[in-house]
């Protein structure tokens, strides 16, 4: 059976209404920790202009592969394995990346492996997208995002739900600026980079 998680059915179809503009001139998307495809599915589905690579840390043998060749999607390619601490990431040739979910789950080192790789990889004019939630001045922005915060650090102490501005210097870092931040359903956010 392939996984299906209901979140991503609840959130895609916001967050597709940002990448409709964040990605208007973008040809080739890299996405991290792709997790079931089931974003990868709608989003290429939906940005035909796209062609977009989902990725995820090994194996793949779960909803994720199963879900990308049900596809059939032309300009959906095959899963790639990627662990963001790898060095160098095996990917060339996209102007754009994504990721959903995944910064509150890996580790602040990977974080920081994670924009230091699209850092290397995008192009000027390259555009990173990155939805979950975040804190800001140092406080959650809702009592789920905090209750979820200490579930998540009880679980794994290397998780937490990350401090928008710590993640937004590691960007600036990369020549990546924060070009956008919407407010997304249930206390998320999209963040918006652009490399210059
Ligand atoms: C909560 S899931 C989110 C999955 C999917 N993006 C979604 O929105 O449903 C977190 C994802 O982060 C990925 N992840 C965790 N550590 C990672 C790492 N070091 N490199 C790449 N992906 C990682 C996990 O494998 C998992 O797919």
């Amino acid at each position: 059976m392939t996984a299906l998680s209901d979140a991503c059915e609840r959130n895609k179809e916001p967050i597709l209404g940002v990448l409709r503009t964040a990605f208007a001139s973008c040809r080739g998307v890299l996405e991290v920790g792709s997790g079931t495809g089931q974003h990868a599915v709608h989003f290429a589905a939906h940005l035909p202009q796209l062609t977009w690579q989902p990725s995820e840390v090994p194996p793949l043998e779960g909803g994720l592969l199963g879900r990308v060749r049900a596809s059939g999607l032309p300009n959906l390619r095959a899963p790639l394995p990627l662990d963001v601490r790898d060095e160098p990431w095996p990917v060339a040739g996209v102007d754009a990346g994504f990721s959903a979910n995944t910064l509150h789950i890996m580790s602040w080192a990977a974080v920081g492996d994670f924009f230091r790789g699209f850092g290397a990889l995008l192009p000027p004019a390259g555009i990173l997208c990155v939805y979950g939630p975040f804190r800001y001045g140092g406080r959650h922005t809702s009592p789920s995002n905090e209750a979820f915060d200490a579930w998540l650090r009880a679980r794994d102490p290397d998780s937490a739900v990350r401090d928008f501005e710590a993640v937004t210097q590691l960007a600036l870092a990369q020549g990546l600026h924060l070009v956008a931040d919407h407010a997304m359903p249930a206390n998320n956010r999209t963040l918006v980079w652009q490399r210059r």
